[in-house]
């Protein structure tokens, strides 16, 4: 596979997909990025744009909008996908989903494709065992934002072949990331550490220890942290924190994966943090990302 001009299909257009189609057009790969809804790839579309725009002002490199539109096709429709040579799928981190999605990309992507399976918690064996190609699935860990961050885990799965690593990792390379080879487990090395700290801090507000505020304080001014977990939480998406847990929670039969209650309540209440515009804290023009007094006596955070 060529380094650059790769036309790579990407699944999912939320918070991790419109990043990974940003990237990949900031360096010159041709993107169909994929989603169920024209909502969401419209909302993609703007923050994409707007993103490009702000690069700079964000530390980022000088990025022409235009130009990575130009080269982002944006559909509903999976049988877009036919001729793409590498597919990166970042859905909803929901194993059922998951498990329904990779059989229809399996019969309607080309036979020579590689997969990488963007998720948070859920194995890459697992995901690989959904698709009659396993040796040519891989998993990549992004962080978030995408188009900020120098590196992702690299994971294989039992069945993957040193070739199609390879593959994944050039193409990782040619988006301008290091990938740091791990083995394949559920949460791989940053979530299953990260995903338990989240948890955990949720709990603390849960109990009434400290405020949201209080809590991403004590991480930031403490240990020098440059964001405190529930300010990450916010960023990563409350619901997507709360899938993880479970996910850790099933493959682990661990009761030290046991998911706050708390994630369950925001999740449900639409709260899931900047892309819902309130998670933790409030987001938008009228609000600063904090309210952590309101917090206080109340679980949920309250409206402020
Ligand atoms: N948010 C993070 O910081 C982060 C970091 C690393 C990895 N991840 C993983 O990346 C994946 C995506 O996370 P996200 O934060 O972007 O979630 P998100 O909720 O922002 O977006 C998920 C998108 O998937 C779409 N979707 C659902 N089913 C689909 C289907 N069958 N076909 C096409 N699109 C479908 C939804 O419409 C939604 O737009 C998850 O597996 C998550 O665990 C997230």
């Amino acid at each position: 596979m060529a380094v650059s001009g790769v036309r790579v299909g990407v699944v999912g257009a939320g918070v991790m997909g419109a990043g990974v189609a940003q990237n990949l057009g900031q360096v010159g790969h041709d993107v169909v990025l994929v989603d169920i809804s024209e909502d969401v790839l419209k909302v993609a579309r703007e923050k994409i744009e707007l993103n490009c725009r702000m690069s700079r002002m964000l530390g980022g490199p000088a990025v022409d909008a235009d130009e990575v539109l130009a080269r982002i096709t944006f559909s509903i429709d999976l049988a877009s996908l036919a001729d793409v040579e590498a597919l990166i799928e970042n859905i909803t981190e929901n194993e059922k989903l998951k498990k329904d999605l990779y059989p229809k990309l399996d019969a309607i992507v080309q036979r020579d494709a590689v997969f990488v399976a963007n998720t948070s918690a859920v194995p890459i064996t697992r995901i690989a065992s959904w698709t009659t190609r396993p040796s040519q699935v891989a998993g990549v860990h992004f962080m978030n934002p995408v188009p900020m961050k120098p590196a992702v885990e690299l994971i294989p799965g039992v069945h993957t072949s040193p070739e199609s690593l390879e593959r994944v990792r050039q193409l990782v390379i040619s988006m301008g990331k290091k990938p740091i080879d791990v083995n394949d487990a559920s949460g791989f090395v940053s979530n299953r550490v990260l995903m338990l700290t989240v948890n955990e801090a949720a709990y603390l507000v849960y109990e009434g220890v400290a405020t949201a505020e209080t809590v991403d304080e004590v991480f930031r001014s403490c240990f020098g942290h440059p964001m405190g977990p529930l300010e990450t939480a916010d960023l990563i998406g409350v619901d997507t924190i709360l899938y993880s847990v479970e996910v850790l929670y099933e493959h682990f039969a661990d009761s030290k994966y046991r998911p706050c209650p708390l994630l369950k309540q925001m999740t449900d209440a639409g709260l899931h943090g900047q892309k819902s515009g309130r998670g933790f804290y409030r987001y938008g023009p009228d609000h600063k990302a904090q309210n952590a007094a309101k917090n206080r006596l109340a679980a949920v955070p309250t409206e402020s």
